[in-house]
Parts: C-alpha cells; structure tokens; sequence
C-alpha cells in the first residue's frame, strides 16, 4: 500500500492532516489511484488557465459536491488568482469542510462553500458567472434527468470560453467496464488486509469499521451501475451543449477525467 505522505509536498502534507486522518486513510487503502486522479482535475484547470486567464485578476470556479473539501484543494492550488464556490447539500460535510479550510492559512477566504442543491443553486445563479466548472465523485451520484438538466444549466453558468472539467464513473464499452468493475470490486478486497493487520494490532473497532465499509462500497458500486453514463453520452451532451475540445484524460479503472470547453 502506498504511504499517504509519498509524493506530497509540505502544502499537501499539511492539507492532508485537515482532512481527519482516518477517512482519508480508508480512501487510500482501496483506491490507491485516488490521489492522482483527483490531481488530475487540478492539473486541467492549471492548464486552462495558465492557456487562457494570464490577464484576469481573479477566475472563478464553480464546484459541485465538495464533500471532504480534497477536489476543492486541488482546484485552489491550481493558481493562487482561483476563488471557488462549493456547493453541497449535506450540512455536516460543509461544516466539517469549512473547519478544515479554515485551519490552512494559504486557502481562508478563497473558497465559499454553501449549503445547496446544486441544481436549485445553478437555477438561482447569474448566467456566465464562471470561468470553470471543476467537481470529482459527485455528478455520477445523479439520476440521467437530473445530471442533464445539472450540466445544461452548468454550460449557461460558463462564460464563453469557459472549462467544464469532471472527474468521474463514466462507463467505457460494455466489455471493458465489466473488466473495470471487476477491477474495482477487487480493489476492496484490501478492507480485508487492512482489517486483517487492525486485528492483528488488537483494534477490533478499526477491523469491524474496515469489512462495514467494505460492503457499504460494494453495494454502492453496483449502486451506481443503476445510473451509469459512457463516455459516448457524455460526448454527446457535450455536441448537444455546444462543448467543444472535449479532452479524456487517464483512467483509473471506473473513472476517468474529462474536459470541454463552451464555445
Ligand atoms: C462522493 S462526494 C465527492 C467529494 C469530493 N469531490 C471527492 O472527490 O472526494 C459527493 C458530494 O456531493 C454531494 N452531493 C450529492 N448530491 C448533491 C446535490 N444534489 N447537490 C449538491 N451536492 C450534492 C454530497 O453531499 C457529497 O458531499
């Protein structure tokens, strides 16, 4: 297993310790690609940006589903100029989140996170506000009818010019996701280990937290299925949109990045 600390530099490493060690960890014992593929949001709004926004003050980011507040951290690294506004409907997250930002000098004051449904916010809020469109693990929790009139209303929020970039479960071909989803069922089975060692240690409450999560993500998994979309939807709701410069980045098992730019 890869230690977390790897690869980090001290600004990473100091967020890392704001987000609560232990859900962090349970990340990274199943999904040891889950730091790079959040990086890779943040990767593609640094291009953007260093491409297009080199005379604005500032570039505002719209992000869906902050959640632990990790996606909203790569998007403000990006460039120091990005103030983001996150937008979550669980209370407890956004509390938990604003704390932790609230600890980290460098980020006060640069995210604003409120307590929504995004489409009720999107709905309220001015048309081409945003530069960019930035979320990870949050649109593919959507029913289809819900995440298209999401990502409509999301190309009316860009400015023109602006980025839509989403690191999410989208589906290859029928052959290939199966392998994808074997592949990511299989990747849980490393809660077995990890609780295996929690017992070995004595800590019984960790091994029986570790084998409840593991089902909790299986299920959440097949879960998912329910809703899945392909790469090819996406692309054709980027045509229908009137997205072009449609990028796919690297996958990683079920996810992938993608990113579009409003003409
Ligand atoms: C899996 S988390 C993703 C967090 C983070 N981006 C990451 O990659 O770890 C998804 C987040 O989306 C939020 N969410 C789900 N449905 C939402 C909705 N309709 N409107 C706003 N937020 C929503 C959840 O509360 C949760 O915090």
């Amino acid at each position: 297993m890869k230690n977390i600390s790897e690869n980090r530099n001290s600004y990473d490493a100091r967020f890392a310790d704001t987000l609560g060690g232990e859900e962090y960890d349970d990340l990274l014992i199943a999904l040891e690609f889950y730091d790079e593929f959040q990086a890779e949001t943040g990767k593609a709004l640094k291009e953007y940006i260093q491409a297009r926004c080199s005379n604005q003050k500032e570039i505002r980011v719209l992000e869906a589903g902050p959640g632990t507040g990790i996606t909203t951290f790569q998007i403000l690294k990006a460039d120091p100029r990005v103030l983001v506004v996150s937008v979550d409907n669980e209370k407890k997250m956004l509390d938990a989140v604003r704390n932790r930002f609230a600890e980290v000098s460098e980020l006060k004051g640069r995210a604003d996170f409120i307590l929504s449904d995004i489409l009720k916010f999107l709905e309220s809020c001015p048309d081409e506000r945003f530069d960019a469109f930035a979320s990870v693990y949050t649109l593919h929790n959507f029913t289809t009818d819900f995440r298209k009139k999401v990502i409509g209303l999301i190309a009316k929020k860009l400015k023109k010019g602006g980025i839509f970039i989403n690191g999410d479960k989208y589906a290859e071909a029928e052959d290939p996701h199966k392998k994808d989803l074997a592949a990511e069922i299989m990747n849980y089975d490393k809660f077995d280990i990890a609780a295996l060692k929690a017992e070995k240690e004595g800590n019984m409450k960790r091994a029986e937290h570790l084998r409840t999560i593991k089902k909790e993500w299986i299920a959440h998994t097949w879960e998912d299925e329910k809703n899945k979309i392909t790469a090819e939807e996406q692309n054709e709701i980027f045509n229908e949109l009137g997205f072009i410069d449609v990028k796919w980045m690297r996958r990683f098992d079920l996810v992938t990045t993608v990113s579009a730019i409003k003409k």
